[in-house]
């Protein structure tokens, strides 16, 4: 089973002064839950997992978005720095491809995928929480037969509505309440916030639609 580090149930998380977050998001946050420090050392590492393992084989990263989009970056700069700095490298091509379920901090239970022209063997993600997006995903990637299908996520929450689903790689196994930052978004706000942050209700109510 994949590793993860577990940010537990009970955990505060850190005082929103203690960091530098827009200006604009200042009334809307609760607490800093995961800093942007601490994503950034964490993926460094899972890229190093991942190189180890995928030995020389041809990588086609796949993005998705939106919310994916900081991670993948991110990810695949390490991945980058290690290609470039040891004796085994692993080649990469990338493709993009994006999913909507959801309205508010709620699922709509409707998957909508857009785009992604190529087969794909290392998926890059940012939350699994029921796993019914990524088991949309995965069953439609497999009508394209590829050769190895691993999907890395960078949080999986805790939560009884989970399909009980398990990416290959995890960043952070995360409490079961919304979360925004590092491209989660609420409504398309807060994908320009750096640190994972819990929301207060009343930006739930603010950014409502
Ligand atoms: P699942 O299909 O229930 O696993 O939900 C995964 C998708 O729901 C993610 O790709 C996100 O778009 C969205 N989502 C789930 N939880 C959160 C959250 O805490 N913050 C922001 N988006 C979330
Ligand atoms: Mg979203």
């Amino acid at each position: 089973m994949a590793s993860f580090l577990q940010i537990a149930d009970d955990e505060k998380g850190h005082e929103l002064d203690l960091f530098c977050v827009p200006k604009h998001y200042e009334n809307d946050l609760e607490r800093v839950i995961i800093p942007h420090g601490l994503i950034m050392d964490r993926t460094e590492r899972l890229a190093r997992d991942i190189v180890r393992d995928m030995g020389g084989h041809h990588i086609v990263a796949l993005c998705v978005l939106k919310g994916g989009y900081k991670f993948f970056a991110d990810l695949l700069d390490y991945i980058t720095a290690l290609n470039q700095n040891s004796d085994k490298s692993v080649p990469l091509t990338v493709d993009f491809i994006r999913v909507k379920s959801y309205c508010n901090d709620q699922s709509t239970n409707r998957v909508k995928v857009i785009g992604g022209d190529e087969l794909s063997k290392l998926s890059g993600k940012d939350i699994v929480e029921t796993g019914r997006t990524m088991e949309t995903l995965l069953s439609l990637l497999s009508d394209c037969k590829p050769k190895m299908v691993k999907v890395v996520s960078l949080l999986v929450k805790r939560t009884p509505r989970s399909s009980g689903y398990r990416p290959d790689y995890i960043g952070f196994e995360v409490p079961d309440a919304f979360l925004v930052g590092y491209a989660l978004d609420y409504n398309e706000y807060f994908r320009d916030l750096s640190h994972i942050c819990i929301l207060n209700d009343r930006a739930k109510e603010k950014y409502k639609v």
